[in-house]
């Protein structure tokens, strides 16, 4: 009995901290976002998108009218009156609406608000105020030029740039735009500014450059100041030599860049630094540095105060002039990657005086921050790597298979520090990142290291959390955070396949996370750039690399569509998650190209352009058969994107093609007599179930055949890749509920599980641990379950007639394992709570569905099945449909 309550216990107090909040009653709207972000700076879309929540925690709670209000005068706005663009009130539950006032014009803070209406009519208190602020809207607006210092692309030291200039009247405002071909970090009188890393995000740079926007007001002074940049090479200027051929990227040229810092002062004028040829440029202590392998500093070449207005730069050297990398130079709104988490070390074993590892307790992408002292000259390397040789000593040998080096000069994920003897030296690498669980130091003379010496940043763009697991199993939250931790290890600013070995933006990785990704990080703004990064890699004819964004490589006959579909994928489930579809709209003529291309060399509707099912256990699939099913997904997306905008004749013809696909299919690969696809393994008959190829008329029979399949596999995996973004909403959604969870809770291999057992604090790219090839520890094409646990076990997913959570399917599993589960997806509308308990033969479940969105249970299980809602049965054959509020379900 106390052991029950115990267990129990999460959940109720879920329940109870819910309960709480329904009592606050001041309702009104809040979490204004500006194209997804909070009160951004830099913004050029033309038309921005305007989002809101409706904060009402009570039962029913709902938006039926807004009003939005946007201007340049803050006061003008709190008070009702917006010039730039005001609405009337409007009759409607929305709360995405694109901006479609007067033009916007650049470098101007806008400010809005938006008034509500409740669901009885009542008028709410407005919204605090919200802002956005535009950036260059238009080429034209640059005034910089772009500048380098004169060296070669194989040039090694990083250029530093400085300039100075006066201020002589007081300043209200002042802005930074800084575009750059490569990386940067940017200095004001010695202070770095803001707190992003690697910036700005990588794109094919002789398409599209981003540009990050500042604001600086605080770090200028009255009289001298100084700008100080420092550029690093990224992946425009690729050194390291590996198979993606990074080096030979048409774009690679030594790094440049262009600013404007635009300052306003009290008295209304406006001036402009700008970069121009009266710059100056040096280079300095960081000797190499490589985005791919590591960085090398030899802190005797520190050039103290370089940033600063009081420095002496007589002995510096002139710019030159430089063309700009391409004709787009856009804003870079999204979120930007951070040292988001700062991990102290675990343990340290020293081998010697001069030989150290140190182990971080779990493994991640990012860097290290070394504290060092020694005698000048002591050369140190710091070595990252996430295995261990037996004999205690780092082991790569795992991730650095494709890389060439020509030399030892460039050592992978290392390092090289060379101290100067005047006291302890502190590095972290400004222009690189690796993944690591343990590092290894070694230095050329004795070298004192502590514990405390060594500290490690986990870096990844920096989204919020948008979901959270909890259960009574605690295997399956080990999985959970397993799966984030290798999803956000793999998010740097495009969805990577591993932060080590590649760093690939791998299409096909980046599509089968993608829903775990939503379910659990406020995500968008990353996808959305990486979709823009599709558009600027697609062929002419519709192709699609399968590495985006790439210097060249990926091109041939396994880029197909189950890889390259992100273009259709990724557009869709952002239109499911946000309700916002923009991305679909943005992409549609790529997905309908790529459709084409795929559709003219398969004219008969099956195709074998694709990969295949990647890294399988045993099994292997037909090429042909899992081509076409994303073959089939993409027609079938891009006939319901064309019914969305209306488009009826692209609607039939894509419909027909996508029925024409999926006859193809049924007809080559179905036998009806034995319910089965193809030779009936695993993945097989999973991406018919999940990718809707079956008949309807089988669906069950199907289901029962893929659970007797996996039975038969003694309730294993045997899938790659295909396969496990399939099979366990295959099963929960077809009534198998139980095999999908005894998968995803098995725990020897091989399963998601076996990996935890063994100790992986991140997913694996190999079901085998002692795998000879293909054996990264940070992958994520495996990561479907950390999205499945929401869906198969918490039952939270999109509508697709009212996407976005608007209207939420909750079709939660009670299964058998478990005795408690609690899932909360924070959506469009607010946070939505599922969360279930078992006490003797009784579920009692907890539902919280945000205010302005409604939901549909379906209730797992027999019809004889009792269900009540406060005390009162309720019919639950059919599903029951509830408004915002809060609920609390007993299940006999
Ligand atoms: C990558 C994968 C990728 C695959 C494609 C590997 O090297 O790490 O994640 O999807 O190649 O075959």
């Amino acid at each position: 009995m106390r052991l029950k309550f115990l267990l129990i216990c999460p959940a109720f107090l879920l329940f109870l901290f819910c309960q709480k909040i329904t009592a606050q009653t001041n309702a009104h709207a809040i979490n204004l976002n500006c194209e997804h972000l909070y009160n951004p700076l830099g913004i050029d879309a033309a038309n921005p998108r305007l989002t809101w929540m409706l904060d009402d925690r009570q039962n029913g709670a709902q938006q039926s009218a807004y009003q939005l209000i946007v201007g340049t005068d803050s006061a003008a706005v709190a008070s009702g009156r917006g010039i730039t663009w005001s609405t009337v009130k409007i009759t409607s539950s929305e709360n995405l609406v694109a901006y479609k006032g007067k033009p916007l014009q650049p470098f101007t803070k806008y400010f809005w608000r938006v008034q509500l209406w409740d669901r009885q009519g009542k008028k709410l208190a407005p919204s605090a105020l919200a802002s956005f602020e535009t950036g260059m809207i238009s080429q034209r607006n640059w005034r910089g030029a772009w500048i380098s210092d004169n060296k070669s692309v194989d040039a090694k030291p990083a250029p530093y740039f400085r300039q100075t200039f006066k201020i002589g009247k007081k300043i209200r405002s002042a802005k930074a735009y800084i575009a750059v071909a490569g990386l940067y970090e940017m200095y004001i009188n010695g202070k770095k500014i803001g707190n992003h890393r690697l910036d700005p995000m990588y794109t094919r740079f002789d398409r599209r450059n981003l540009y990050v926007t500042y604001d600086v007001t605080a770090n200028l002074q009255e009289g001298k100041n100084a700008i100080g940049v420092l550029l690093g090479n990224g992946w425009y200027n690729h050194q390291s030599l590996a198979v993606w051929n990074f080096d030979r990227a048409p774009w690679r040229q030594r790094p440049a860049f262009c600013l404007d810092m635009r300052i306003t002062y009290t008295d209304g004028t406006t001036e402009v630094v700008s970069t121009d040829d009266t710059w100056k440029t040096q280079t300095g202590p960081i000797i190499f540095n490589s985005i791919y392998t590591g960085e090398h500093y030899d802190s005797r070449l520190e050039i103290p105060g370089w940033n600063t207005a009081d420095f002496d730069d007589k002995s510096w050297k002139d710019v030159t002039l430089r063309a700009a990398p391409s004709k787009q130079i856009v804003s870079q709104a999204m979120q930007p990657i951070r040292n988001v988490e700062e991990i102290v070390a675990k343990s340290i074993v020293k081998f010697d005086d001069s030989t150290y590892v140190l182990d971080m307790g779990r493994n991640i992408a990012g860097v290290t921050k070394v504290k060092l002292n020694g005698e000048s000259g002591t050369i140190v390397k710091i070595k990252h790597g996430e295995r261990l040789y037996k004999n205690g000593h780092v082991d790569m040998s795992n991730i650095d298979v494709y890389y060439r080096p020509k030399d030892k000069n460039d050592p992978f994920q290392t390092d090289i520090v060379t101290l100067n003897g005047k006291g302890p030296v502190e590095f972290m690498p400004r222009f690189n990142y690796k993944g690591f669980q343990y590092v290894e130091i070694t230095s050329s003379k004795p070298l004192t290291l502590n514990k405390e010496d060594v500290t490690a940043y986990f870096m990844h763009s920096d989204v919020s959390a948008a979901g959270r697991v909890s259960s009574s199993n605690p295997l399956i939250d080990k999985l959970w955070s397993a799966t984030n931790n290798s999803y956000l290890s793999n998010l740097f600013g495009y969805p990577t396949d591993c932060p080590q070995r590649e760093k690939n933006g791998w299409t096909g990785d980046g599509h089968f996370a993608v829903e775990t990704g939503l379910y659990n990080f406020d995500g968008i703004t990353i996808y959305e750039k990486w979709l823009a990064d599709h558009r600027d890699e697609q062929q002419p004819n519709g192709v699609l690399p399968d590495i985006i964004p790439t210097g060249g490589w990926g091109y041939g006959r396994a880029n197909g569509t189950d890889w390259t579909s992100t273009i259709a994928i990724i557009p869709w489930n952002l239109y499911m998650f946000y309700g916002d579809n923009r991305a679909l709209s943005d992409n549609y003529s790529n997905i309908k190209a790529y459709v084409n291309y795929v559709s003219g060399i398969s004219p008969d509707g099956l195709t074998t352009f694709g990969r295949g099912d990647w890294v399988p256990v045993k099994s292997s699939s037909a090429l042909e058969y899992t081509s076409s099913i994303y073959f089939y997904v993409d027609a079938n997306i891009l006939a319901k994107a064309a019914k969305l905008f209306g488009n009826k004749q692209d609607y039939s013809y894509y419909s027909a093609l996508a029925a024409k696909i999926k006859q193809a299919i049924n007809n080559k690969y179905f036998n009806k007599q034995t319910c089965l696809y193809g030779s009936g393994v695993q993945t097989e008959l999973s991406m018919a179930l999940q990718w809707g190829i079956v008949p309807d008329q089988y669906r069950a029979r199907l289901a029962e055949n893929l659970a007797k399949r996996v039975a038969a596999d003694g309730m294993h995996l045997d899938v790659g890749v295909l396969g496990a973004k399939a099979i366990l909403n295959a099963l929960s959604d077809n009534g198998q509920g139980e095999t999908a969870y005894k998968l995803a809770a098995q725990d020897t291999y091989p399963s998601w599980g076996w990996w935890i057992v063994n100790g992986a604090t991140t997913l694996y790219e190999n079901w085998d641990i002692n795998a000879a090839r293909d054996i990264s520890l940070n992958h994520m094409m495996f990561g479907e379950i950390g999205g499945w646990f929401f869906k198969g076990l918490g039952g939270i997913k999109p509508d697709e007639q009212h996407p976005g959570f608007k209207n939420v399917l909750l079709q939660p599993n009670f299964v058998s394992g478990l005795d408690y589960f609690n899932a909360s997806h924070d959506g469009p509308y607010g946070k939505i709570v599922s969360s279930w308990a078992r006490t003797g033969n009784t579920i009692t479940y907890n539902v919280i569905i945000p205010a302005n969105s409604s939901a549909a249970i379906r209730f797992p299980g027999k019809a004889a099945t009792k269900v009540y809602l406060n005390g009162t049965r309720i019919n639950s054959i059919a599903d029951y449909k509830i408004n915002a509020g809060s609920y609390r379900f007993e299940i006999k």
